[in-house]
């Protein structure tokens, strides 16, 4: 047999638990496990925008050829206008490099791909916490990944000094990879004066960060959530920012997002988006259309646009009122502990402080899945089961 030295897969922590889910044949279960808006009937919802989008490309019945290596231009040109605003200097510049990928992993990975092409001796430190998969794209890639300290269970809060005291210490052009809102799995992000007091230190340890902005409409809104990519394109750093429509248009499995390089000069661009394609090619040769046409179309017809940053604030303020009630219930029921941190945490996901044992017992006795990092993803959380999802919580918490 050819394969039989083969190590069995253990399986990726958040996608088989999302299976589990499926399985389990109770009536009441509760899926807050997996990094997906569910409404508050507990379905995925299919945008308005996006609908129209897709009619109107039925309608036209284009060819499906291939795309560029580096993606559709009408969404490139669209993307870099959602990320840094239309007339950022960065843009009108040309010294962004931008790329239509396979979701934003696809994005981490031609990032990773790149970066130990090109900067070979660079090491990448993430956050303590962070999403999994993180840690297993750039290993996958061929380089070594440390972290930072960010996630204080405390206060619920973040290690912003201890953070910078890593940082400082860090060997020039190490990557650093840096979740610009609603960070996964925490949920705590830094706020808008402590990323300008990064700035300055990543700049003098000639670090270069990669951004992830996977949630970007989820945390105070297009802008807001894009400050972190705007200041540090102001400030004139080189960076990297792999971002996402699957949750913002809950268009999960069209694989729709993008990468950008920030470069200091459009020559510099230029020759960085020549080697992009080339990774990408040697991947998986060019990016998907139908993600392509949805996009390009919502973020630039004026209606449709207009709609879909409608529906994102209704998803982000339903998020928040989930938040609160989740927060009134276990305040209640446990007067002793501190739960305001559910209503500091942004977007997504929260951190509970729930122990693997506790959120196991979630599972079995009351149907409740999540991660057993104690993650939760608030936005599984409906008026329908929010309060017995609070109640199990505190039953499993104790006294
Ligand atoms: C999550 O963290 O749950 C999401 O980003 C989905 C995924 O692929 O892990």
């Amino acid at each position: 047999m050819m394969f039989s030295h083969l190590e069995p897969y253990a399986g990726d922590p958040i996608l088989s638990l999302n299976e589990a889910f499926q399985k389990d044949p109770r009536a009441d279960k509760v899926n807050l496990s997996i990094g997906i808006y569910f409404d508050d009937a507990g379905r995925i919802p299919v945008l308005d925008c996006v609908r129209r989008a897709e009619a109107s490309m039925l309608a036209e019945s284009a060819p499906k050829s291939y795309l560029p290596i580096e993606g559709s231009a009408a969404m490139r040109t669209a993307v870099q206008h959602l990320l840094f605003g239309a007339g950022h200097e960065a843009v009108t510049g040309g010294r962004v490099a931008t790329l239509q990928t396979v979701g934003s992993s696809g994005g981490l990975k031609v990032g990773a791909d790149f970066i130990k092409r090109w900067l070979p001796q660079n090491e990448v430190w993430v956050s303590d916490p962070t999403w999994d998969n993180h840690r297993a794209m750039f290993e996958g890639a061929g380089i070594a990944v440390h972290t930072y300290p960010y996630y204080d269970a405390t206060t619920g809060g973040l290690k912003f000094d201890a953070m910078l005291d890593t940082l400082r210490q860090l060997p020039a052009r190490s990557v650093v990879l840096l979740h610009a809102c609603c960070h996964n799995p925490t949920g705590v992000d830094l706020a808008p004066e402590q990323w300008r007091a990064l700035i300055p230190v990543l700049r003098e340890r000639e670090l270069l960060p990669f951004l992830d902005l996977a949630y970007q409409g989820y945390g105070d809104g297009f802008a807001e959530d894009a400050d972190a990519v705007r200041a540090l394109a102001a400030s004139g750093l080189t960076f990297f920012i792999a971002n996402s429509f699957s949750k913002s248009m809950s268009v999960y499995g069209e694989r729709a997002g993008a990468l950008s390089v920030v470069c200091a000069d459009a020559a510099e661009a230029e020759l960085v988006l020549g080697q992009l394609k080339a990774t990408v090619r040697r991947n998986y040769s060019s990016p998907p259309i139908h993600a392509a046409g949805i996009v390009g179309r919502v973020l630039t017809d004026p209606a449709l646009r207009a709609a879909w940053e409608t529906d994102v604030s209704a998803m982000r303020e339903r998020i928040k009122g989930m938040r609160r009630s989740l927060h009134a219930v276990l305040q209640a029921k446990r007067p002793g502990r501190d739960f305001g941190y559910f209503l500091s945490q942004r977007g997504m996901f929260s951190y509970t402080g729930l122990k693997a044992v506790q959120v196991d017992r979630l599972r079995d006795e009351f149907g409740v899945y999540l991660v057993r990092s104690g993650r939760i993803c608030v936005a599984g959380l409906n008026t329908g089961n929010v309060e017995r999802t609070a109640v199990a919580m505190a039953a499993v918490l104790g006294a």
